[in-house]
């Protein structure tokens, strides 16, 4: 099972970055690449029911499999970034963290409008930063095709704020 091979290697680590926090270590996934494509392979079977015109990857830990995942679908992968970091037209999003505020930007012309986008990360936590995302697609004239994540902190409810874009939320650890 995909689920017990993940859980195995990804690390709990004690107070990171901050007292407090228990920080989910996912670097060991990427020292195995049978692992790397197991991931990549569960991710594409269990998104194969749906249409998916591209895979939008959120910096940066949405980077390592967004891309991948992209690639192995055959479609575009558009990077969704932190501040000040793509260079072409942007809209951007903030959004609420525990503490403070957080944005991300994506360009104008990632993908045309109708586009199904399928949003990945490595983690959904509060969910806040998928949801930004979700929202900037809507606001480019995309379809959030689904949300692909493969550790969901089950305890933060993270889901509950991405169903009003999509019901289709694959996670890999659950
Ligand atoms: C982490 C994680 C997700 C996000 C999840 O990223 O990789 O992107 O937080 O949290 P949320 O569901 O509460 O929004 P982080 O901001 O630590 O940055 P990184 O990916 O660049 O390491
Ligand atoms: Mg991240």
């Amino acid at each position: 099972m995909i689920s017990d091979s993940l859980k195995s290697v990804i690390r709990d680590i004690k107070d990171f970055p901050k007292p407090g926090i228990i920080f989910k270590d996912v670097t060991p996934i990427f020292k195995d690449p049978d692992l790397c494509s197991k991931v990549v392979d569960a991710f594409a079977d269990r998104l194969k029911h749906l249409q998916i015109d591209a895979v939008a990857g959120i910096e940066s830990r949405g980077f390592l499999f967004g891309l991948m995942l992209a690639n192995r679908l055959g479609v575009p992968f558009i990077p969704v970034r932190k501040p000040g970091k793509l260079p072409f037209s942007i809209v951007k999003k903030s959004y609420e963290l525990e503490y403070g505020s957080a944005t991300i930007e994506i360009h104008t012309d990632a993908f045309e409008p109708g586009c199904r986008v399928l949003i990945h990360d490595d983690l959904l936590a509060t969910g806040g930063t998928a949801a930004a995302t979700a929202e900037l697609v809507t606001e480019l004239k995309g379809v959030v095709a689904g949300f692909a994540f493969v550790i969901n902190l089950e305890f933060l409810n993270g889901r509950d704020r991405l169903g009003s874009f999509s019901s289709d939320i694959i996670t890999l650890t659950d």
